[in-house]
């Protein structure tokens, strides 16, 4: 009876050793590491085991929207999703500037693009013109404002001056000046 007991114990004993290294052999499977994507970044370099999970990230200015980032390694050494697709982050329609060049239909409004502003005719402006859509997915700087351009004070011609605080602006930009002369004749100056 005692002997019997002694020997179902080491049957019981060997049955669970054989269980552990059952239970060892399942676990050494790993999955290799996650496949680099094209717009995703660089993976970690190491071998995972079953069930632990990897999170995928896009490239410095690309994002996924909706997209399953989570990787988990299945026991068939695989991982569960591929690379996500991202896609180049877009900052949308360019504000529009203050006396600036009406904005010409072709331009790209994604990570890394520019465009350069453009003053009307007669305006100028010490604003930033060239705005980048950056990966914070919005415009690098706001559009500018630009200004009548000032000519400044005209010079005293030979018996001429000019009246002080006599400027007119007109709408095609063009400036009238009323120059004192000899005759009281009006100067047009551009
Ligand atoms: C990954 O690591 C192994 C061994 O540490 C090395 O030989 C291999 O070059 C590495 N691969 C990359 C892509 O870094
Ligand atoms: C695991 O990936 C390999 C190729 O890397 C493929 O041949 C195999 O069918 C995949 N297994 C499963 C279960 O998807
Ligand atoms: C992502 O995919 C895994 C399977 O690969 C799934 O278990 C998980 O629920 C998914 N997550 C979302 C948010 O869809
Ligand atoms: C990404 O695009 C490739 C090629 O079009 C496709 O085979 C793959 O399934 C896509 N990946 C995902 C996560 O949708
Ligand atoms: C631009 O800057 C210059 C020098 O700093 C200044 O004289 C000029 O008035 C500025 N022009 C505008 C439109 O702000
Ligand atoms: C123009 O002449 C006036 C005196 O008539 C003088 O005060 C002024 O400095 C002169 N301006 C210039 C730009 O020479």
């Amino acid at each position: 009876m005692r002997w019997l007991q002694v020997l179902q114990l080491l049957a019981l004993l060997v049955f669970l050793s054989d269980a552990v290294e059952i239970t060892t052999a399942t676990a050494v499977i790993r999955c290799n590491p996650p496949a680099r994507g094209e717009t995703t970044r660089p993976v970690t370099n190491q071998t995972m085991s079953t069930g632990s999970s990897f999170e995928y990230q896009c490239n410095v200015g690309y994002e996924c929207i909706d997209c399953n980032m989570t990787a988990t390694c299945l026991n068939t050494g695989n991982w569960s999703i591929p690379p996500p697709n991202c896609s180049r982050m877009d900052c949308g329609p360019l504000p529009v500037g203050v006396n600036t060049e009406g904005i010409s239909d072709e331009y790209n409004t994604k990570y890394l693009d520019y465009y350069r502003y453009r003053c009307l005719t007669g305006y100028t402006t010490n604003d930033t013109t060239v705005v980048q859509c950056l990966a914070s997915k919005s415009w690098s700087h706001p559009p500018p404002t630009c200004h009548v351009r000032n000519c400044g004070t005209p010079a005293n011609g030979t018996n001429t001056k000019p009246i002080p605080g006599n400027i007119v602006t007109l709408t095609d930009t063009t400036t009238l000046m009323n120059v004192q002369t000899d005759t009281n004749q009006i100067l047009r100056l551009q």
